[in-house]
Parts: C-alpha cells; sequence; structure tokens
C-alpha cells in the first residue's frame, strides 16, 4: 500500500517536531508537506531547524530536503493536494486564535482536511473535539459539518487540552463501567515543553512553580463536559458532569504532565480494587482497530507507594498510555489517584496522529 501524503502546519514548532519524529517509519502516513511562519518559509526543513531541533532523536533525513511552505498559503497547499501529495494536514500552529479559525477553515474550504491540536476550533459547535478511547463516535457529526460548511471533503477535528489526557481515560473507563463521577478537584503539575519554545524563562521556573497558566483551568474543567458530550441535531449537547474544580501548575519539568485528583461519585461507588481492575482491562476502539499509535493498554495501574513519576513513566508505550497510581479513599471525597500523561506525546502529536488514524478508520481521510 502506497503511504498517505500528510502535511504539517506549524512543523517547525515543538508540538510540530514531535509530528515530525513519530511519523518517520508510521505504516500509513508520510510527511511531504512542512509549512510554518512566513519567516521560515522558502527554506530546506533541515536548514531551519539547525539548532532549533529539541528532540533527543535526530531529525529523520527523509525531512531535510522538504522546502517550508508558509502556512497562510493555502493555494500553495491547495496545489500539492491536486498534484496527490498532500491529502490532510496535522494543525500545530501558534498564532491568535481569529488567525488560526480563518487557516483551519480555508484549508477545509480547500477540501483539505485538517487534524488539529490548536484550541481555537474546540468549542466550534460541529467540529469533534476527539480522544480516540473515549469518543471515537464524535467523529461521525463530520458529515454534517460538511454539509453545512459547503465543505466537499475537507473538514475540522481537534484533540483537546494536553493538560485533561491524564484524567480523561481514567474517568470514561469508570462511567462505562457505569460509574457516574459527579465531582472532581484536579491538580496539574505541568510539564514546561507544553508552553512551545522557548516558553517559560529559565530564571522563572528553575527551582520554582509557577501557580498559574492562562486559560488552563477553564479548559481543564470545560473541555471534558463536551467529550463526554452527546451528538443531537449536527450540534454537542455538553454532559452534565463531572464538575470539576482545577488548580493548574507549570512545575521544572521538560515531559509529562501529572495529576492529583479528587472524586466523588453519583449513588454507585467502586472499590479501590474495582477501580484497578476497570482501569487495568479498559480497552477501547483503538485497541479494536490495532491503530499503529494506539497504546496496547491504554490505562497503566502502578502499586508502588511512588508512582506515576515523569522522568520513569512518560514514554511507556511510545509515549501514548496513561499511567495511574496512588489510588486510594478520600478524606473529603470518595477515592484520590495521581495520573501522568506525556503531553508533547499523547497530549499533542502523538494523539492527533491517533485521532487520523482513526478517521482515516472511519472512512474520512
Ligand atoms: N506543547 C504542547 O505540549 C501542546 C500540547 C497540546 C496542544 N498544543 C498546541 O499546539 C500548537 C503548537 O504548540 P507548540 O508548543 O508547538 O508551539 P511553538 O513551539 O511555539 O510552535 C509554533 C509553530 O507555529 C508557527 N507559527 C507561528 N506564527 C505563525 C504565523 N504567523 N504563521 C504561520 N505559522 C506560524 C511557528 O513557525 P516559525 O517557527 O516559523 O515561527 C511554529 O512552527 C498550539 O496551538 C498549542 O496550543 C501544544
Amino acid at each position: 500500500m502506497s503511504k498517505i501524503p500528510v502535511g504539517i502546519l506549524g512543523a517547525t514548532g515543538m508540538v510540530g517536531q514531535n509530528y515530525i519524529s513519530l511519523l518517520d517509519g508510521h505504516p500509513w502516513f508520510e510527511v511531504k508537506y512542512v509549512a510554518a511562519s512566513a519567516r521560515s518559509a522558502g527554506k530546506k526543513y533541515g536548514d531551519v531547524m539547525t539548532g532549533r531541533w529539541h528532540l533527543r532523536k535526530n531529525c529523520p533525513s527523509s525531512v531535510n530536503d522538504i522546502i517550508v511552505e508558509d502556512a497562510n498559503d493555502i493555494t500553495r497547499a491547495a496545489q500539492s493536494a491536486k498534484q496527490g501529495n498532500l491529502a490532510f494536514v496535522f494543525s500545530a500552529l501558534e498564532m491568535e486564535k481569529n488567525e488560526i479559525l480563518a487557516l483551519e477553515s480555508g484549508y477545509a474550504a480547500a477540501g483539505i482536511p485538517v487534524v488539529s491540536n490548536a484550541s481555537a476550533n474546540r468549542w466550534t459547535d460541529d467540529v469533534p473535539m476527539l480522544i480516540a478511547e473515549v469518543n471515537p463516535d464524535h467523529a461521525d457529526i463530520i458529515p454534517a459539518q460538511q454539509k453545512s460548511r459547503g465543505w466537499n471533503k475537507g473538514f475540522i477535528a481537534v484533540k483537546p487540552n494536553c493538560s485533561i489526557q491524564s484524567y480523561m481515560t481514567p474517568f470514561w473507563a469508570l462511567i462505562q463501567a457505569g460509574y457516574e463521577i459527579k465531582r472532581a478537584v484536579v491538580s496539574t503539575m505541568q510539564a514546561v515543553s507544553g508552553a512551545g519554545y522557548p516558553g517559560v524563562p529559565s530564571l522563572d521556573i528553575i527551582d520554582n512553580v509557577v501557580p498559574y497558566i492562562g486559560g488552563e483551568e477553564e479548559k481543564s474543567e470545560l473541555e471534558p463536559l463536551k467529550i463526554f458530550g452527546k451528538i443531537e441535531n449536527g450540534k454537542f449537547n455538553k454532559a452534565s458532569s463531572p464538575v470539576i474544580s482545577a488548580h493548574c501548575n507549570r512545575v521544572p519539568v521538560i515531559n509529562g504532565h501529572t495529576v492529583t485528583v479528587s472524586m466523588e461519585f453519583s449513588d454507585k461507588k467502586p472499590s479501590v480494587e474495582q477501580i484497578k481492575k476497570i482501569w487495568t482491562d479498559f480497552r477501547a476502539l483503538p485497541q479494536k482497530l490495532n491503530l499503529p499509535m494506539a497504546p496496547v493498554q491504554p490505562i497503566i495501574v502502578r502499586d508502588e507507594p511512588n508512582r506515576p513519576q515523569p522522568g520513569m513513566d512518560r514514554d511507556i508505550d511510545k509515549g501514548m498510555a496513561v499511567t495511574v497510581g496512588r489510588i486510594r479513599p478520600c478524606n473529603v471525597f470518595d477515592i484520590r489517584f495521581v495520573g501522568l500523561s506525556h503531553n508533547t506525546v499523547r497530549g499533542a502529536a502523538g494523539g492527533g496522529i491517533l485521532n487520523a488514524e482513526l478517521l482515516k478508520s472511519k472512512g474520512y481521510l
């Protein structure tokens, strides 16, 4: 099977580099088109990235000679698509919200589907916000989206914020097992790579914790309600629970967002042992479809009292599994635990690739 040619908008950024690295050798997708700002456009990717590549694994040589395009030049992307060199794009742009809204719609209108990491379209009524293990059925709003916008082949699908990945799959596994989570308090300890590059100044974060990340608490509280919601009349009807109170902190860790969670259930309350079994046994559509980027076991339960830790657990199963531990009774709510997920992999590029694999399996790409 010949591979599907894909593009990366924002290919020079922190998330873009993770896309380049994770797509190297991907069995279905091949990077053929890279785009960034006008500052980077017109030069070879390898030249632009000299001194700017931040991953431990080297930049794959297959992309070195690709000329970086201007992500604002949709006509150029449409030409590539027409020539069969571009089937869809991953969007990892960092720009003003209105600029990203206009660009992502522009690509979709030009017949180029957009699988996005940016937050701009997360609350757009007809745009699915996908975690492949949790709400794969939300992708089925795409035909209604295309119809109402008059788009033929193009569409927009997004992934949620990186801060929520470490508790969404655990919450969903419990909800699926019949336990309604009424409310939860979540405290995140978020890695510096979540702020892109150069991100948080070193003098602000070394030997320090910053107890504020603009917009993250609202995203951590509200995005779960769209993801747990249902499609009704071509729009998402939000779930009403769990009600979440979030505290988001930036900590001096390079990769891996950790979260501590206290949760309260409605009438039916699982025991610690039941929770461990539900989480260990949880499998979802990506595992059933054997999607290449899917973790074999989406939730890894650790029994040691001092795990999970970002330095030890973030890379497990390609950086795509969520690791949980310290599952114990809570004196205020019912149960508390610690969760961990890799923010630039599961929470960004890896999650985007898994969403694209899901969309391909469902016939939308
Ligand atoms: N980092 C994470 O963990 C994470 C997790 C989830 C979601 N996200 C989201 O993913 C997106 C990218 O984040 P990041 O951390 O990778 O940011 P970043 O490192 O700052 O990279 C930003 C990218 O956008 C490009 N860009 C900036 N201004 C542009 C313009 N005017 N026109 C066209 N391209 C422009 C940059 O190109 P140049 O190099 O040419 O400037 C670069 O490729 C953001 O929307 C972010 O919210 C990030």
